[in-house]
């Protein structure tokens, strides 16, 4: 099942769902990763992998017209699917209800606790017991779709956001190409 994948930084999960499609089992493929930063570190990974990448500013661009260009690009690439990865920028709804469904998120929270950003320090500012990463369907209400998966770690004394990303981010890097793979099936 061809995918596509939408990053706007350094695009470790991006390389991850990558590094996983390369299995003979795997049944999705990478057909393009777009960026809306031209600098985002994940597109020289996805060149390094051989995979087309498509890189746009959406600065100075109406959201509607940006998505509408994004929206072509992916169709002409032939994805089914989209998977965000660190995109930082809001789908427009039109964009959002032209995929139906099939487009998934990774966020770095037990959602429904913790939407948009800042999400490690505010779990910790909240004396949680765990922290973790959700993967959900996109809908046009921010990180609110449907959970698909999580995974969950402790928060352990002393951490900072920055320990308990780096505890978060290897659990992303194996739940997403899992949960993707397991998705695409259905
Ligand atoms: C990850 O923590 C992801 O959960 C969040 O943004 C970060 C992106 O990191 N949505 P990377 O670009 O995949 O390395």
């Amino acid at each position: 099942v061809p995918v596509a994948i939408l990053i706007s930084g350094r695009g470790s999960n991006m390389a991850a769902l990558i590094a996983a499609a390369e299995a003979d089992d795997c049944p999705y493929r990478v057909v393009l990763v777009a960026a809306n930063d031209p600098a985002a570190g994940g597109l020289a990974i996805a060149e390094a992998a051989g995979i087309a990448t498509f890189a746009l500013s959406h600065k100075g661009m109406p959201r509607a017209a940006f998505d509408a260009l994004l929206d072509a690009e992916i169709r002409r690439a032939g994805a089914e699917w989209i998977a965000l990865a660190g995109y930082m920028r809001v789908l427009s709804a039109e964009f959002i209800l032209g995929w139906a469904g099939r487009i998934v998120n990774i966020h770095p929270s037990l959602l429904p606790l913790y939407k948009g950003l800042d999400t490690h320090a505010r779990a910790i500012a909240a004396g949680d017991a765990e922290g973790g990463c959700s993967v959900h369907i996109v809908t046009a209400e921010l990180d609110d779709g449907p959970v698909v998966a999580q995974a969950r770690v402790p928060i352990l004394p002393g951490d900072d956001a920055d320990t308990l990303a780096a505890r978060v981010l290897p659990e992303e890097h194996r739940l997403y190409p899992a949960t993707l793979a397991e998705l695409v099936r259905r």
